[in-house]
């Protein structure tokens, strides 16, 4: 094992949280399968673009594809914080890795925890939740991101099915998952109380996948455009009622902003754990360049920028597990922890000097990985106005 690498292992100790003996065991043994079985591959899978098929696999026979759902629908049953640890230990190794799990879980089976009937959950959750079935989850379109209630995918109700036409796009998990979760118009003159959540398995007629998008990080994880023509959805596949959609994924999007905060906040670690490692080892004019001010003040802020990342993350975790708001919190955790991921990133290349640049040392990877945080799952500033918006609120 390289020795940039042994120090991910030795600076476990020095992550100190205020976890349960479940808590802590969970971390422990996410760390461990990520070092074992993410670690390896992650470089070529990047470097390829390649999904993880059987680490996927192996995620699922371990409960890390339906980590808050209920035993009884085949869950691991854990809470928010042992779902936070888990994406936060894999994302370290690999962040492509993070989001596939975090969208699985937060994005498609809390939608069957929270809204599902048991006919749903007994069809698909089970399998999602074992790894079995790959969900994804799609909200945006072409003209519509941020501002997503304006969509133009349509669901006609035409006896026992709806008729799905439009287009979706940047879907996490597009190519690779069984099914998606579709928000589309069924009543367009009552605006955003005027859409729908469906279930749509993806052997369904009138589906076609975009081109697999090529991107800048998170390369090993698929993101494409879904293209529904006439696609007839039966009517039991409606999630909730009429109506209920835009509401359902913007309660599920501040749940899966706990999980993509758990991702950056998994990049950052990994960048103050590899900036250490090296800043202590890398020796110019006569001394380890850990010696020298400048660099210390780049690891101290790291350091102090990720526990606060962390304690704002596990605080959403826990008012969501305690059913009380987390809107604001959520939203406060994803725009501070994306952009210290963006920070520990860039300073930890910076610390590597030229080595940081190239490929080989896995640091040019995080700094790719850490941009997307700031993106998707709502902007930063998205963040920032959901934020603002509630502070403000007589
Ligand atoms: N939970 C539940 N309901 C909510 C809610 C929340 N967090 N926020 C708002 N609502 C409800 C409101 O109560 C309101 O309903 P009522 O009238 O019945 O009260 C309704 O939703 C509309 O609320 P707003 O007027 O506040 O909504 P808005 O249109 O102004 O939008 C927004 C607010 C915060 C900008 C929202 O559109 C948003 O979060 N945009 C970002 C979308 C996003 O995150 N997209 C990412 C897609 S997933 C992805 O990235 C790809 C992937 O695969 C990972």
């Amino acid at each position: 094992m390289h020795w940039w690498r042994r120090g991910l292992c030795t600076n476990y100790r020095k992550i100190k949280l205020i976890l349960t003996e479940e808590q802590e065991l969970v971390r422990k043994s996410a760390r461990e399968f990520a070092s074992k079985h993410l670690d390896p591959g992650a470089i070529k899978r990047d470097d390829n673009a390649e999904f993880p098929h059987q680490e996927v696999k192996m995620m699922g026979d371990l409960g890390y594809m339906g980590i808050m759902v209920p035993e009884e629908w085949d869950g691991a049953g854990m809470d928010t914080i042992c779902y936070s640890l888990i994406i936060e230990e894999i994302s370290r190794i690999d962040a492509s890795a993070g989001v596939i799990v975090s969208v699985n879980n937060s994005l498609v089976c809390q939608i069957f925890v929270n809204y599902g009937n048991d006919y749903q959950k007994e069809a698909f959750l089970k399998g999602l939740a074992t790894g079995d079935l790959l969900g994804a989850f799609s909200l945006s379109e072409p003209q519509s991101g941020s501002d997503a209630s304006n969509m133009k995918t349509v669901a006609e109700k035409d006896g026992s099915h709806y008729i799905l036409n439009g287009t979706k796009n940047w879907v996490t998990n597009g190519v690779n998952s069984d099914l998606v979760i579709v928000m589309a118009v069924t009543d367009q003159s009552k605006g955003y109380k005027g859409i729908s959540a469906f279930i749509v398995p993806k052997n369904l007629d009138g589906i076609l996948l975009g081109k697999k998008e090529d991107k800048l990080g998170i390369r090993s994880s698929d993101t494409c455009e879904i293209h529904f023509d006439n696609c007839r959805v039966p009517i039991e596949n409606l999630i909730s009622q009429e109506g209920e959609g835009y509401r359902i994924a913007l309660n599920t999007l501040d749940g899966g902003r706990i999980g993509i905060s758990s991702q950056a906040l998994g990049i950052a670690q990994a960048a103050l754990d590899k900036s250490r490692s090296y800043a202590k080892e890398r020796k110019q004019f006569g001394s380890a360049i850990v010696d020298f001010g400048a660099i210390k003040d780049k690891i101290s802020s790291m350091g102090t920028n990720i526990e606060a990342s962390r304690l704002l993350i596990h605080n959403a975790a826990k008012l969501k597990d305690m059913h009380k708001p987390f809107t604001k919190e959520a939203a406060m955790a994803k725009s501070f922890s994306s952009q210290t991921a963006m920070d520990a990133a860039t300073d930890c290349v910076q610390i590597f000097g030229g080595y940081g640049y190239m490929q080989d040392y896995g640091v040019e990877r995080l700094m790719r990985d850490a941009k997307i945080t700031q993106i998707y799952e709502g902007t930063t500033e998205i963040q920032n106005m959901i934020i603002a918006r509630e502070l403000l609120e007589d």
